[in-house]
């Protein structure tokens, strides 16, 4: 099947310049973010700190479920992802709706499992020459490293693994709903398959480059998250950083509804959320910018429950997390330090990035 191009406009809509505000003009409404919290590389977190972390995962692996079909607490954002694959993949609502869903994950690690920090976040460039060798997968404080040999995973450059996590943390974790579109109850542990072809081709610094370049959303949404195509592998070069990835850490990760198994989904958006944060940052009219279809540009997840609404994405376009959480409206994240356009809600979160300080 051929892959469809969408040129997005060229034209960028300032929404808001705020570099022209005057003292007549009244600032964004804003949350009172006055101490935002930092999220910072894995590397840089004192052992201590990752041990933390790794710990209130693992006790939302422990916690009971409160949703449809799931055991675990940790389970009722898988479930939730996997519910909800069709509607926030290939259209203008990744972004935001990823960006609540960590952020999600942050504040129930926090207040549910006593996590003290902000949510980490993986800058895989930074491994991209020596994806295996990642100390976010090595070492006595790591998320463990590769899955068992497993030939039925054999693949075009997936050579070896794709079995379930050997080491670490997460390697006896038990996660009790299926795989792809299968809600139903399952046994079955996290699995990985690290492939250095997918670091070599889409995880370099050139590439994160290359997204921070584009200068409209859509453009640099959809390069970000990796365009469309059925036939990956012949058409990898048509891979971006968030599905290039996914493909390097494998086995789960690889599966678009249940990708949520492996506790790196987390660690990876928020890495991709600090790309959002950093290309909203380097122009003032970017603040407030979105857009893209709210009809995903592929069906290769499926169909909606309902026709998808016409039109593209805007800041008053409410997301949902089928309960998880509250739906929120996506001018209420579009800023991670809370400020929102003129007329909206004010936002609800109260976060900065290490690197963009
Ligand atoms: C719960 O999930 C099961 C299986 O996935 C489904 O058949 C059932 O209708 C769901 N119940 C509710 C209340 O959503
Ligand atoms: C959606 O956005 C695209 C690209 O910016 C634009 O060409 C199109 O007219 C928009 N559609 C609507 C209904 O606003």
């Amino acid at each position: 099947m051929k892959f469809v191009r969408v040129f997005a406009s060229l034209c960028v809509v300032a929404i808001a310049t705020l570099t022209s505000a005057s003292p007549a003009t009244a600032p964004p409404p804003h949350n009172g973010c006055k101490n935002p919290t930092i999220r910072r590389e894995w590397r840089t977190l004192s052992n201590s700190q990752k041990n933390n972390y790794l710990n209130a995962v693992k006790c939302l692996m422990r916690n009971d479920g409160r949703l449809n079909g799931t055991v675990t607490r940790y389970e009722d954002f898988l479930t939730t992802h996997q519910r909800l694959t069709s509607q926030i993949h290939f259209n203008g609502v990744f972004l935001p709706w990823h960006r609540l869903f960590v952020h999600t994950m942050e504040k129930i690690l926090i207040e549910e499992c006593g996590y003290r920090g902000a949510m980490p976040y993986w800058d895989m460039k930074r491994d991209a020459a020596d994806f295996a060798a990642s100390p976010v997968l090595n070492g006595p404080f790591s998320f463990g490293g590769n899955g068992a040999p497993n030939p039925d995973e054999v693949a075009p450059y997936y050579p070896s693994a794709g079995g379930p996590i050997m080491r670490g943390p997460f390697a006896n974790e038990i996660i009790h709903i299926g795989v792809g579109t299968d809600t139903g109850p399952a046994r079955r542990r996290i699995k990985r398959n690290i492939a250095q072809f997918f670091a070599d081709m889409w995880l370099r610094p050139e590439r994160e480059a290359q997204v921070l370049a584009e200068t409209d959303f859509d453009s640099f949404s959809l390069i970000l998250e990796g365009r469309v195509q059925l036939d990956f592998v012949l058409n990898s070069d048509q891979w971006g950083m968030h599905a290039g990835g996914h493909r390097a850490i494998g086995g789960d990760m690889v599966d678009a509804w249940t990708s949520p198994s492996d506790p790196l989904f987390y660690m990876h958006h928020s890495n991709l959320d600090r790309i959002w944060a950093t290309w909203q940052k380097a122009n003032p009219e970017r603040q407030f910018l979105v857009g893209g279809p709210i009809k995903p540009r592929s069906p290769l997840l499926g169909p909606w429950p309902y026709p998808p609404p016409p039109g593209n994405v805007t800041l008053g376009y409410v997301m949902t997390l089928n309960g998880l959480g509250p739906d929120t409206a996506v001018g209420r994240v579009v800023d991670t330090m809370g400020k929102a356009p003129a007329g909206s809600p004010s936002g609800i979160l109260c976060y900065q990035y290490d690197s963009l300080l």
